[in-house]
């Protein structure tokens, strides 16, 4: 029985998000596939997510401090950890993440929890986990001139495979707003999720 986070940020109006309208479907087709995984689903915009702020400096690192240890947004970072599974569903907005993913990743980074330091350098704590990313962009970013210019999905499976999460596949629903028909292109994508939730 996994755990399983299911993680968006959006801002648009219920119903008209892309990335979360595929991530949706995928979460559907997974659940009726894996009824004996826990889900648990965050909005960041409904969580209590902020940027970090000087009193928070000193209690991003569990490791170093034990007062940190009740420290309340470090609560993201002991949920991520105990999960197995994540999939995330992303707008890409100039050209990265909503900022809020970014803050959400400022709470879950925490030295003694996701990852720790060794005299190697820092090691990710995550084992065994594994991600998917339903990523929509506007533009096309997965191939062609402007593919160097993606930092979104490219962010998150890079701060993912710090903390140890190599197991990582994106999932580009893209050239949404470039003159073609976009619905086509989310149920061009929304055929290939039985498979995707079958195999995750
Ligand atoms: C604030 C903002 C910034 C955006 N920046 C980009 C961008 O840099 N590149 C791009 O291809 N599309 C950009 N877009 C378009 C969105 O990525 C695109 O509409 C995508 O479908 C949004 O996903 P959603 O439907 O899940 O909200 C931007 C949209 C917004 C609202």
């Amino acid at each position: 029985m996994a755990t399983v986070l299911y993680i968006h940020a959006n801002i648009k109006p219920e119903g008209t998000s892309r990335s979360k309208q595929v991530a949706d479907e995928f979460v559907k087709q997974y659940r009726t596939l894996h009824p004996e995984d826990t889900l648990i689903e965050l909005d960041l915009y409904k969580e209590d997510i902020d940027f970090l702020r000087p009193t928070d400096l000193m209690v991003t690192a569990r490791e170093f401090d034990e007062s940190a240890r009740s420290a309340t947004h470090l609560r993201y970072a002991d949920q991520f950890a105990k999960a197995d599974k994540y999939i995330f569903a992303t707008p890409l907005w100039n050209l990265g993440l909503p900022a809020i993913v970014k803050a959400y990743f400022d709470y879950v980074t925490a030295a003694g929890i996701t990852f720790t330091y060794t005299a190697q350098g820092p090691v990710g704590l995550l084992e065994n986990k594994k991600a998917i990313h339903f990523a929509a962009r506007g533009g096309f970013y997965t191939e062609g001139p402007a593919a160097d210019y993606e930092m979104a999905d490219r962010y998150l499976k890079t701060i993912l495979a710090f903390l140890g999460v190599y197991d990582y596949q994106t999932v580009a629903i893209e050239g949404l707003d470039a003159g073609g028909d976009s619905h086509q292109i989310v149920s061009d994508i929304v055929t290939t999720l039985p498979q995707l939730a079958e195999t995750f």
